[in-house]
């Protein structure tokens, strides 16, 4: 039998009650003891919910960490402080799951990656796309060789007006950017999985600052503040690899485009193409004739991990427990968040600089 893991939640916000906390309550080995928010009483609403009967609650994370009794930390804070709250978690001897993006800056998460290190502990980053079906039945695809060498790939992120009004997301010093920090990391992070390759040579980007002014602007989640909003509204990038493959990363939360998909890639190799736009079709060309193929993503649940058939967020938690418990990688390694970061940071240093990054 394993044993039962005590779990602490830093920040009780969204992500926290719409992700992190229904999935983690629904594992038979894990104990919810421990709720940090700086405004009470989300702490509170989230301990009476999902909390163990001796839950307790905080609203300083640092008082948090001094319980040893807590094996497991969830930081679901802003962006800018996942790293520091990571980093006293790790060395209070906690294993981690930080949400994306790994943190606000490279550096920053070069910090995370060397805690972890340090300490022997586990981190993982809340990539949560790539729990879905489509993305583990093309991981398996790609890991099988059946596209051959990936030499282009896409990473889409593209919202027609979507920009988040709640929280922090529009202002760039707590969370470092807007669309492309935002939803390009889950874009990104998909593409670099699939593409099973972390080594970027060089990032050029632009980002733009376009539709963010607008008054009244139509949006999915009601009109934003021009005022508040002082990250870019869309931004792009090109990546090429040290193998010579390329991405394109596109992102935006506001662009005038019938074209929306969000975290989805799109890979060309050698021997076939995959897409991500309606369900999971791949291309290629056999006995001389061009053909395209829908993968059939409901027969026999899903393949990648261990065939059970779950929400994504379910899985992402039971293969992180499952990590800790049996003292393997976690599906997402904090090297690889790391170098999403970097590539990110990258794209927006270019932007400002109308310069080549080379990494
Ligand atoms: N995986 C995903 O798809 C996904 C989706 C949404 C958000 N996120 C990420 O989750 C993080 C939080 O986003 P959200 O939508 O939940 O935001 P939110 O604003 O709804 O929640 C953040 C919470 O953190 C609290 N907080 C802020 N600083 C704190 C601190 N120092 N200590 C304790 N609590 C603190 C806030 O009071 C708030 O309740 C962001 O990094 C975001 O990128 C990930």
């Amino acid at each position: 039998m394993s044993n039962i893991y005590r779990v602490a939640i830093i920040g009780c916000g969204g992500i926290a009650n719409g992700k992190h906390l229904p999935s983690l309550k629904k594992l038979n080995n894990v104990s919810l003891v421990a709720f940090c928010d700086i405004v009470e009483e989300r702490a509170d609403q989230a301990a009476a919910k999902y909390g163990a009967e001796d839950a307790k609650v905080y609203t300083n994370y640092k008082e948090l960490l001094t319980d040893e009794s807590i094996d497991i930390v969830h930081v679901c804070t802003p962006n800018d402080s996942h790293a520091d709250i990571a980093i006293a978690a790790l060395e209070a001897g906690k294993h981690v799951m930080s949400e994306k993006p790994m943190a606000k800056t490279a550096s920053d998460a070069k910090r995370m990656v060397e805690a972890a290190r340090r300490t022997g502990k586990k981190l993982t980053v809340g990539y949560n796309n790539r729990f879905r079906p489509d993305s583990q039945h093309l991981k398996k695809i790609c890991a099988s060789g059946e596209l051959g060498e990936i030499y282009y790939a896409k990473a889409h992120a593209i919202r027609r007006r979507a920009v988040p009004t709640w929280g922090v997301f529009l202002d760039e010093e707590k969370q470092g950017g807007g669309p492309l920090i935002d939803i390009g990391t889950h874009a990104l992070d998909l593409t670099l999985w699939m593409l099973d390759n972390y080594k970027p040579k060089v990032v050029l980007g632009t980002s733009y600052h376009k539709l963010s002014q607008r008054e009244n602007a139509a949006n999915a989640w009601g009109p934003w503040d021009p005022a508040k909003f002082t990250v870019e509204d869309s931004a792009f990038g090109m990546i090429v690899m040290e193998n010579g493959a390329t991405i394109v990363l596109e992102s935006s939360w506001a662009l005038n485009t019938l074209e929306v998909d969000e975290a989805k890639c799109t890979l060309s190799g050698t021997e076939g193409g995959a897409d991500m736009k309606n369900g999971l079709r791949i291309n290629g060309e056999q006995h001389s004739r061009l053909y395209t193929t829908e993968v059939d993503l409901k027969a026999g649940g899903v393949a990648f991990y261990d065939g059970k058939t779950e929400s994504d967020a379910d899985l992402e938690m039971r293969m992180w427990l499952k990590a800790i418990d049996e003292d393997t990688d976690p599906v997402v390694t904090p090297e690889q968040a790391y170098v999403v970061s970097q590539i990110l940071e990258a794209i927006y240093e270019s932007s400002k600089t109308g310069k080549a990054v080379y990494l």
